[in-house]
């Protein structure tokens, strides 16, 4: 049993390798190291350079590794950077997928754990999401992880009855922190721990952006997961599918709580022991005040638990964060 995980070079997708290694389960890479880096792949698992639109190397990497499933979790991230970059946006994260989901029929790989977003939610009208809550993304990375989240729905529906029928299931993921491995870090330059930690090693004080908000600190409330119990869930995706349980088409993973921006930027204080003071600028624009999730679904049939405190989740971020 072999799995790929596409993005495995990268900050989730490399937590997600060594959760399968850990669960038995042979994970194989592929991998463009666009944002990514090699040395986040255990030496010893199958590596494969290249990109989810060469459909030829996906192929390839499918059959020569006996791959009866594949995370999906190559992707471009950056919510704000896509509105500036849309075609590339979609390029990526679109195209990719269905390029994939090609490669996957040809090979009659019927396993798919997708890596969705938050983002698909844009700015929710209730203050705790489910999986019910409507879906208005409000950046062109928001809409393309949910037009894949439509592709892989249509081609479930397309292929059920055939031969090889798609079994798939999407993740949506919130605000994803911390670090299981010290060897492994968030190298995003546009999320709220790495860019402090920036802040913090070049003398600068965190600054939460807005203090006046409809919260019971005043900052925004966010919900953040680590990315050790994220990588569990997508283990456990995973073992369903091959065994044929039938999953839902969609879950958050959520905590259903969720912590302010100023327990954060505490949290971040005391991880990294600055005598910087926390600094208080005014609101960014467009920034909603709350955005938490239930977990539910994910808890009954995925293994989801929060399993760290949010200060576990930054001290470890903070372990693992490049100082130089
Ligand atoms: N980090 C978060 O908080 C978060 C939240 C919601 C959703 N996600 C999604 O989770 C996935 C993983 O995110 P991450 O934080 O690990 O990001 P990341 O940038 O660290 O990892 C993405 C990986 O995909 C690779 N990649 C990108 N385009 C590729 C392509 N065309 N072909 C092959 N490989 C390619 C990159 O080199 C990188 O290794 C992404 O799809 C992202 O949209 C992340």
């Amino acid at each position: 049993m072999s799995w790929l995980v596409t993005g495995g070079a990268g900050y989730i997708g490399a937590h997600v390798v060594r959760a399968l290694v850990d669960a038995r389960i042979d994970p194989v890479v592929l991998d463009d190291l666009s944002s990514g880096l090699e040395s986040f792949v255990p030496a010893d698992v199958p590596f494969v350079r290249a990109s989810i639109l060469d459909r030829d190397a996906v192929l390839g990497a499918l059959r020569d590794h006996g791959v009866t499933g594949v995370i999906h979790c190559a992707g471009y991230k950056y919510a704000g950077e896509s509105v500036k970059h849309p075609l590339h946006t979609y390029e990526q994260n679109v195209d990719g997928t269905r390029v994939l989901l090609s490669a996957m029929a040809e090979a009659e790989v019927t396993g798919l754990v997708f890596s969705s977003s938050a983002g698909v939610y844009g700015t929710p009208s209730t203050a705790v999401v489910d999986e019910q809550t409507g879906t208005f993304p409000e950046s062109p990375y928001g809409e393309s992880k949910l037009i894949g989240e439509w592709l892989i729905r249509d081609q479930e529906r397309a292929t059920a009855g055939s031969e090889a029928p798609l079994k798939a299931t999407s993740l949506r993921y919130f605000n994803v922190v911390g670090s299981s491995y010290e060897d492994i870090w968030d190298a995003s330059p546009h999320n709220l721990l790495p860019k402090v930690f920036d802040r913090i090693v070049a003398g600068h004080s965190p600054v939460i952006a807005g203090t006046d908000y409809d919260t019971p600190d005043g900052t925004c409330v966010r919900d953040y997961v680590h990315v050790g119990d994220l990588a569990i869930s997508h283990v456990a995706a995973a073992r369903a599918l091959d065994a044929g349980v039938g999953l839902e088409k969609v879950y958050n993973l959520g905590s259903g709580a969720g912590s302010s921006v100023r327990q954060i930027m505490e949290a971040i204080v005391a991880a990294t022991g600055t005598d910087l003071p926390i600094e208080e600028g005014p609101r960014r624009p467009g920034d909603p005040a709350s955005i938490v999730a239930k977990g539910e679904l994910a808890t009954r049939d995925l293994d989801w638990e929060m399993r760290h405190t949010i200060e576990e989740m930054v001290a470890s971020a903070w372990a693992s964060h490049p100082k130089a």
